[in-house]
Formats: C-alpha cells, sequence, structure tokens
C-alpha cells in the first residue's frame, strides 16, 4: 500500500507513481499498443474538436451574439487555454489513459473522480450519440444539395421528429465501431487523412467567402444583444472547442507521451482556434446574421445565399460529413479509453476492460458502447443536449485546473515535464481558468443545471452500490 496515501473510504487517493507504474505492468502483460506520435496525436485533437460546432452550432451563436459571434469564440477559446495548458501539465506528468478522470483519482480521491468519469460519458459518449444525429443530418442536405435527393423521413429521424429510427445516425456509429476495433493505428491512419481534408474544405471556405461575398454592411449591428449576447452565445458555442483534451485520453498509446502531449493538446487547440476565428468571420461577413442563424447549415447557406456559389456550398456539405465523422471516431475513441482506466480500476466491471489480444484494442467494451451510443443516436432526438455536454466538460475542466493546484502543493516535486507558466505562489493560469470555467457556467440554462445534478446524483448512486465495493484501491486498503 505504501505508495497509497493513508485516506481510505470514498477520498482515498492513488498516488501518481502507482498510477504509472500501474500502467507500466499493464502494458507488459498486454496492454495497450505504444503507436501513435506527436503528429498524430495533434490530428487526434484537431479530428476531435472541428466538426458540429462550427458547421452546425455557430447558427445558434449567431442568433444570440450577431456578427459579434466572432468575439464569442475568442471567449471561448481563452476560457480554454488555461484548461489546455492544465492538460497538457497533467498529461506529461501522468501519462495514462482516462484523463480527466485518472487526474482527479491522483488529487482529489475516488469520490470525485468517480464523479468526474461519469461526468465524461456526458462530455464523450453522449456527445457522440448527438454528433452522429448531426450527421444524419447533414446527409440528408448533403444529398439534397448535390442530387436533388434526400432519405425518408421514417429512417432518417427519431420518433419524436416525424420518423421511426434514425437510420444514418446508426450506420456511422457502426462504421465508426469497426474501425476502433480494428486498431489504434487504423484509426490513427482513418482520422489524419479526414483532418487533412477538413482543413481544406474550411481554407477554401474562408477564401472563397472573402473573395466573393464578404461585405462590412453584414457586420452591422455587429453587437445587437451587446456583452450578454457574446457572453451568451459563448457558453453554446464552447461546444465546437470540446475535444482537445481527448488527446490526454491517448496517453497509454503515445510513443513519448510526455514530450508530446502537451505539444499535441496546445497545438490542436491553438490551430482550432485560428481556423474558427477566420471561419467566423468570413461567414457573418458573407450573409446577414438573420440568415445564417435560420439556416441548418449556415457555412453552406453563406457560400449558397451569400456568394451565389451553389456547388461550393456542397463541398461544404460535404466537408461537414467528413469533419463530424473524424469528431466520432476520435471522440467515441476517448470513450473507451476512460472507461477502460475505470474498469481497471474496478469502479465498472473488471472484465470489460480485456484487450483484444489480436487488435490490440478493448474490443468487447468499444462494441458494448458502440451498442448504447447507437441505440441513443437511433430513438432520442438529441440536438438540444448541446448544453448537457457542455456543461459536463465544463465541470470536468474545472476540477483539472483545481487539480493542478492541489498536485503542485501536495507534490512539489513530482516530475512535470510540461508546466504551467507563472507560478505566484500558486499556479495562477488555473485559477483564471476556474473564474472563467464558472462564468461561462452560470450562463447555461437552470434546465441544464437540473439534467446535469440528476446525471450525477445517478452516478453517485452507482459508486455507493458498486464500485465502491468492487474498487482495486479500496480492496487494498482492507486487505
Ligand atoms: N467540438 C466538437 C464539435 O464541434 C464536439 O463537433
Amino acid at each position: 500500500m505504501g505508495a497509497s496515501r493513508s485516506t481510505t473510504g470514498p477520498f482515498a487517493v492513488k498516488d501518481h507513481s502507482r498510477l504509472i507504474a500501474d500502467t507500466e505492468a499493464g502494458a507488459e502483460e498486454g496492454g495497450l499498443k505504444r503507436a501513435v506520435g506527436a503528429l498524430d496525436l495533434t490530428a487526434l485533437g484537431i479530428g476531435a474538436v472541428i466538426g458540429t460546432g462550427i458547421f452546425v452550432v455557430i447558427g445558434e451563436g449567431i442568433g444570440l451574439a450577431g456578427p459579434a459571434v466572432i468575439l464569442s469564440f475568442v471567449l471561448a477559446a481563452v476560457t480554454c487555454v488555461f484548461s489546455a495548458l492544465c492538460y497538457a501539465e497533467l498529461a506529461s506528468s501522468i501519462p495514462v489513459s482516462g484523463s480527466a478522470y485518472t487526474y482527479a483519482y491522483a488529487t482529489l480521491g475516488e469520490l470525485v473522480a468517480w464523479i468526474i468519469g461519469w461526468d465524461l460519458i456526458l462530455e464523450y459518449g453522449v456527445a457522440v450519440a448527438a454528433v452522429a444525429v448531426g450527421w444524419g443530418g447533414n446527409l440528408n442536405e448533403f444529398l439534397d444539395n448535390t442530387f436533388g435527393f434526400a432519405l425518408p423521413e421514417s429512417i432518417a429521424n427519431p420518433p419524436e421528429e416525424g420518423g421511426t429510427v434514425n437510420l444514418p445516425a446508426v450506420v456511422i456509429v457502426a462504421c465508426v465501431t469497426f474501425l476502433l476495433v480494428r486498431g489504434v493505428r487504423e484509426t490513427a491512419k482513418a482520422n489524419f487523412f479526414m483532418v487533412i481534408f477538413k482543413l481544406l474544405i474550411l481554407a477554401f471556405f474562408i477564401v472563397v467567402a472573402f473573395a466573393t461575398a464578404f461585405s462590412a454592411d453584414n457586420l452591422s449591428p455587429f453587437a445587437p444583444e451587446g456583452v450578454n449576447g457574446v457572453v451568451s452565445a459563448a457558453a453554446v458555442i464552447f461546444f465546437a472547442y470540446i475535444g482537445f483534451d481527448a488527446v490526454s485520453t491517448g496517453a497509454e498509446e503515445a510513443r513519448q507521451p510526455r514530450r508530446d502531449l502537451p505539444i499535441a493538446i496546445i497545438g490542436s487547440l491553438i490551430i482550432c482556434t485560428i481556423v474558427y476565428i477566420l471561419v467566423s468571420i468570413a461567414a457573418v461577413g458573407s450573409l446577414d446574421a438573420k440568415a445564417l442563424q435560420e439556416s441548418e447549415a449556415p457555412l453552406a447557406a453563406a457560400l449558397d445565399e451569400g456568394a451565389g456559389i451553389s456547388w461550393g456550398a456542397s463541398i461544404v456539405a460535404l466537408g461537414a460529413l467528413v469533419a463530424i465523422t473524424s469528431v466520432l471516431l476520435t471522440i467515441f475513441y476517448g470513450q473507451t479509453r476512460i472507461f477502460f482506466a475505470m474498469a481497471r480500476d474496478g469502479l465498472m466491471p473488471r472484465n470489460i476492460a480485456k484487450v483484444n489480444p489480436r487488435t490490440g484494442t478493448p474490443a468487447k467494451l468499444t462494441i458494448g458502447l458502440g451498442v448504447f451510443i447507437a441505440a441513443l443516436a437511433a430513438f432520442v432526438p438529441l440536438s438540444e443536449i448541446v448544453q448537457l455536454v457542455n456543461i459536463g466538460t465544463l465541470f470536468a475542466f474545472l476540477l483539472v485546473n483545481i487539480g493542478v493546484v492541489i498536485l503542485r502543493i501536495t507534490h512539489p516535486d513530482m516530475e512535470r515535464p510540461f508546466r504551467v507558466p507563472l507560478a505566484w505562489p500558486v499556479p495562477i493560469f488555473p485559477l483564471i481558468g476556474v473564474g472563467l470555467i464558472i462564468y461561462l457556467m452560470q450562463e447555461l440554462p437552470a434546465a441544464t443545471w437540473w439534467r446535469f445534478g440528476i446525471w450525477l446524483a445517478i452516478g453517485i448512486a452507482f459508486y455507493f452500490l458498486y464500485g465502491r465495493r468492487h474498487s482495486v484501491l479500496q480492496r487494498e486498503h482492507r486487505s
């Protein structure tokens, strides 16, 4: 027990050196394959980030802030920067699967770790289902734009939205599950191509929009709802940035995690921020805010209605499909690795975390999750849960920022290949990060807070009924 702190019960902390040692032992007994480098990890981050947010949710942001949505993108990015620095520090110091869940285990104890792991199901698992539904919607948009036909309502929508089942969402989840079971190298390769493709499409959008349709008239009135509008839109647009932290879930498959994880986390956030700011300027400059806000595919509408280039709209719609596929792939990947870590610690049934010796991936877990996500995406209209995903993610970020401060105090000598700059006498950036996160969280509606509270209550009940009794750490304390 030497490496764990003496606390027992729900607040038992798993020492960071113990976490790393367990992982190394696991790797020798047939753990995950160390197969990816810095470039792949950065592509993993960009893959997880650029998708529904910039192609679809931007319309909602414009509805709240008007053309000043550009500033909302900046505000959301600033909020993320502090968290990205914290993720980079923790990922380089504790390069273990499980991301925020694992960091909390090493800092705030088992119960908080479990709560974060449970919370991350909102950020990852539920987000995948929502994004899959968005994929289905975009498929119809693309087919309609390009070939003039769309799938019948009954097989393209869930029951509450006039259909029977959302078949495209199920099919895409099945394809992504298959790729993830095949292996991490195959996944990384497919993701890499999709990332290049979506960056090229967005570059095309920016160039065409600026060259043919940009007009300063569209920018006025710039901020019809003032500062409030900008902040409310930032709380929604935050969705567009979710995913850079997925890089940290790949820690056990990285060849040089201590060096490459910080590069990939911060690098992918910087690249995505630049892309988002340029795209949002191009979009709001090309078409008036009202038309953008009313469209289901605002970027395609900016080219179609703003620039009068309908073939350009088809290209953008195809870009959206590919972009969203890579979000699905990478966020789903992140969810499997978080569950993997939780099951390995005994907080979820341990046998689901077995790595298939042939593929080197947790196949059983991936297929089980695929079935769950596909069922959710098939029958539930998930378009409104973006805010639930946001609150879940902001909460995880909050605890990661706090975790950095706690670990600096409790383990000042821990090896930290990357450190959040400016510690005076405690790190200042995580504290600013905490303030900004709370600021955005309180912008979210009361209904979102209620749903979030209920979700957490179910998770806490599960912990006391199952996790606490089966936890590997607790068992060691008892024996
Ligand atoms: N950031 C991801 C997206 O925009 C979740 O789809």
